[in-house]
């Protein structure tokens, strides 16, 4: 049997992608920062290349390899990334916002490593609220063809209150489409299987994926793609 032909259906797409997790700096040495690996985001990025897309991935600190055929933008913090991600938008026809940005930032970044002499047995650290970057990105739209994918990840156990905050968020953040999983202390980030579901502009479920990364990924673009 012939091999099957390539699926090139984002050919002339030029699509941004946002991958890993963002780290907020306490002091040169120091940061606050999440679970997340970029391995979901990674797999989009590759995923979308394989199918003939113009790929710039926007990348926060990386725990596995940064996908070849793809142009790499790399940042640290979540005011870093919305920074990149605004001026790579604009010429994106698809948006998908995988990367887990930190909610809130230390109010301060001490210029020198923190020393305990100067701050005694218990300490508190003042957060401020990070911009919004899907929220932003979705009302920044350039064009009202471009698609705008965010992520949701929940501990939620319940599947209908999953969902139902899943919808919460996609109306909140004024995006296309929203992929909403589980995640908890031993599952979604890292490797291993991963369950989603995708919620389309109405709330409604347009596709349901499950597997490893790489096969979520390939649903995920189906289900969003524009055509
Ligand atoms: N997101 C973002 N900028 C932020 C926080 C989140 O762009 N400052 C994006 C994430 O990349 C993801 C989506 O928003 O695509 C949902 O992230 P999530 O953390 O699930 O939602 P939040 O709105 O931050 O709500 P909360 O963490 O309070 O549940
Ligand atoms: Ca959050």
């Amino acid at each position: 049997v012939p091999p099957p032909p390539p699926d090139d259906s984002l050919a002339g797409k030029r699509v941004l992608i946002t991958a890993g997790g963002t780290r907020e700096a306490l002091d040169p040495v120091r940061f606050l920062g999440n679970a997340s690996t970029g391995r979901q985001g990674v797999s989009l990025a590759e995923a979308a290349r394989d199918r003939g897309a113009e790929v710039v991935l926007v990348a926060a600190n990386l725990e596995v390899p940064a996908p070849a055929g793809v142009e790499l933008v790399t940042v640290v913090s979540a005011e870093e990334l919305l920074a990149a991600a605004r001026r790579e938008a604009d010429r994106a026809d698809l948006v998908v916002m995988a990367a887990a940005v930190a909610d809130y930032r230390p109010a301060t970044t001490a210029p020198l490593k923190l020393k305990k002499a100067d701050l005694g047995e218990r300490v508190s650290v003042e957060l401020v609220r990070n911009p919004d970057v899907l929220a932003t990105l979705a009302a920044e739209r350039p064009r009202a063809d471009q698609v705008v994918v965010g992520f949701a990840a929940e501990t939620e156990a319940d599947p209908e209150r999953l969902l139902a905050l899943g919808r919460e968020k996609l109306a909140a953040k004024g995006a296309d489409f929203l992929v909403v999983n589980r995640v908890g202390f031993d599952r979604g980030f890292g490797e291993g299987a991963t369950r989603v579901a995708v919620l389309g502009r109405g709330g409604d479920v347009v596709a349901e994926a499950e597997g490893d990364k790489p096969s979520v990924a390939a649903a995920i673009l189906d289900a969003v793609a524009p055509r």
